[in-house]
């Protein structure tokens, strides 16, 4: 990683996240020989503690909502592929009454991700959702992850109108590759995405923060270069990582080996998150591409007695002391973000 890449990743978590001890524990634990301690038993222990005392206290932050399942895309690592569960787009009543069923409950909510396991954009309300926010709940920040290949003009001038905090957009290679990867057009995802950045740079605006994300694989790990200094100025930020296999669901041909496997700590996802499907469950993570583990339906029940029910506070007791046989728990990759001190975001 060059040193213009690194500080343009930092900026990016400034704007991001704005407590710099979050960053910089982030930083020092995932690039440097520390990310070894992380993984010890003493390092555990001492966030068993923690996790022990501060965890009850602890309400939600954090809304990712599915506005659609559906995707337009074949991307090699996506469980998109694979997914079983029944595709289609939530109603806006729907959405609205969801959200406003988790805000009036929880306050606590600052950033509502407006993205699930489908294409955003393949949802013809969600400038529609995105209105709604921003006249409701003002001070709440919304995050979108999209492809971009259905970002038309029209709706990046609205996007550019209205108040979103963050766009990601998932571009996973470069020209053939790319194709290959994603199963879209190249030439049609760069325009989208130049028109964006171009018609944001000339509005002035800082918001949306504009981050392009590239997950290497074996099938593309010979782009990285030629990418990184495609985007390298022209986007807010230019984030590559190795993806998930989806708690072990997913055959993934990994680039490097992933740094863990087994899980050591309390997962923060369960305290900080509500994670919520199409069809408007609280389900387990973002991991749980299928619905697998259902808590409740936001529809027909309150958010509270769902986010403060038995059987959410069961696998949080059961992870409290490192216990993590639940399924997904059992077999999943993203344990390294999870050793932050996410009690304290
Ligand atoms: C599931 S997609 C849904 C949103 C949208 N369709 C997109 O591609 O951005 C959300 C994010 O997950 C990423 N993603 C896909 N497969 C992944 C994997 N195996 N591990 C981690 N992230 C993955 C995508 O690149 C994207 O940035
Ligand atoms: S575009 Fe997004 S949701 Fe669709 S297959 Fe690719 S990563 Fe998955």
């Amino acid at each position: 990683m060059s040193l213009e890449h690194l500080w343009n990743e930092i900026r990016y978590y400034m704007n991001l996240e704005g407590s710099i001890k979050r960053i910089g524990t982030k930083f020092i634990l995932a690039k440097t020989p520390l990310r070894k301690v992380v993984n010890t038993g003493i390092y555990s222990r001492i966030y068993e503690k923690k996790i022990k005392k501060k965890s009850k206290k602890i309400k939600p932050k954090f809304i990712q909502i599915e506005n659609t399942n559906l995707c337009n895309a074949r991307c090699i690592m996506c469980p998109h592929t694979i997914m079983k569960r029944e595709k289609r787009t939530m109603k806006q009543e729907d959405f609205e009454r969801i959200v406003e069923n988790i805000i009036n409950n929880y306050p606590t909510i600052k950033r509502i991700t407006i993205t699930g396991f489908g294409e955003p954009f393949a949802d013809k309300e969600i400038i529609k959702k995105i209105k709604f926010l921003n006249e409701k709940f003002q001070y709440i920040e919304i995050d979108i992850y999209t492809n971009a290949s259905l970002l038309t003009r029209k709706m990046s001038d609205e996007i550019l109108n209205s108040e979103v905090h963050k766009i990601n957009f998932s571009i996973n290679g470069t020209g053939n590759t790319y194709g290959k990867m994603m199963g879209l057009d190249y030439e049609n995802t760069i325009k989208n995405v130049s028109y964006f950045l171009k018609k944001k740079k000339e509005l002035g605006k800082k918001f949306p923060l504009a981050n392009i994300s590239f997950m290497i694989v074996r099938e593309n790990e010979k782009d990285i270069e030629n990418f990184q200094k495609f985007w390298m100025n022209r986007a807010d930020s230019v984030m590559i990582y190795p993806p998930s296999d989806w708690a072990g669901r997913k055959k993934i041909n990994y680039s490097s080996p992933i740094p863990f496997r087994k899980k050591r700590w309390a997962c923060g996802a369960l305290w900080n998150y509500i994670t919520v499907d199409v069809g408007g469950n609280i389900i387990m993570c973002c991991r749980d591409y299928e619905s697998e583990i259902k808590f409740g339906n936001l529809l027909k029940e309150n958010a509270k007695e769902i986010y403060e029910g038995k059987d959410m506070n069961e696998i949080r007791e059961k992870q409290s002391r490192r216990d993590f046989s639940m399924p997904i728990c059992n077999n999943c990759d993203n344990s390294f973000d999870s050793s932050m001190e996410w009690w304290n975001i």
